[in-house]
């Protein structure tokens, strides 16, 4: 089995009106020959607008969640299918900020990634635990509960990725050690191999929590980490393709 091709995502959560799309463009501009997979994020308001800035380049759009439902009277959310529509080709599910803030349970996560599936997007399934789980050493019991329960069995034979984001890591400039982020990267591809036979070993695990350019290529490079979900950093292009050269 060949490793997975990596992916670098940026997730631009509530950040961004038209303006910023000048750093979109910047990163499709900067991005050179990489190995990797890129990936914008931004609000379901931008998403149209930049897949128009970023068509014909290498530089894919994401969402950064969807409802479950295709259409009905759900209003403020946005269907998967609207955010295909709009031009983005991926859509990030279960982040902890929405897990957390909207109470987001792996049931709810996995009926998304069914919507995401059905409207034709790549999902990117974020999991992490908490300080407090990791300090009472559940991290690992934490993190397989939620791939078990946020990938559903027909993700068999499609794309998506799983991020691991430690929530204690995410905005707050800490990051695991490597071999903390190791322990829990080989845990997540032990539970997609139990999960999905060696189809699990096909699809490459993110590590998302404070990347930046001074610490992605250690990060990067740490065994089965497959790429890396960027917040804050993403916002730059600078930063972000500092992220995506460490590859
Ligand atoms: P951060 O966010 O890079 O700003 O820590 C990562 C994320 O929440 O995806």
């Amino acid at each position: 089995m060949t490793t997975p091709q990596p992916l670098i995502a940026g997730n631009w959560k509530m950040n961004g009106v038209s303006a910023s799309l000048a750093e979109a463009k910047a990163v499709a501009a900067g991005l050179g020959s990489t190995s990797a997979r890129v990936a914008l994020c931004p609000s379901a308001t931008l998403i149209a607008q930049m897949a128009w800035a970023l068509k014909d380049t290498a530089v894919a759009v994401g969402g950064q969640d969807c409802r479950a439902e295709p259409s009905g009277a759900f209003t403020g959310d946005v269907a998967a299918e609207q955010i295909k529509d709009a031009g983005a080709s991926l859509v990030i599910l279960g982040h902890s900020e929405r897990r957390a803030g909207h109470g987001e349970t792996d049931a709810l996560v996995a009926s998304k990634v069914l919507a995401a599936l059905r409207a034709g997007l790549e999902p990117i399934v974020c999991v992490g635990e908490t300080l407090e789980q990791r300090k009472a050493g559940e991290a690992l019991a934490v993190v397989t509960g939620q791939v078990r329960g946020s990938l559903p069995a027909e993700l068999a034979g499609k794309a998506y990725s799983v991020a691991y984001e430690p929530v204690w890591a995410i905005g707050t400039g800490l990051t695991p050690t490597t071999p903390e982020i190791e322990e829990v990267h080989r845990a997540i591809r032990a539970t997609l191999v139990e999960m999905f036979g060696e189809a699990g070993r096909a699809m490459p695990i993110l590590y998302g929590g404070s990347v930046k350019p001074s610490n992605a290529a250690e990060i990067l490079h740490a065994d089965e980490v497959g790429g890396a979900l960027v917040g804050g950093a993403a916002l730059k292009a600078e930063d972000f393709l500092g992220i995506i050269r460490a590859v």
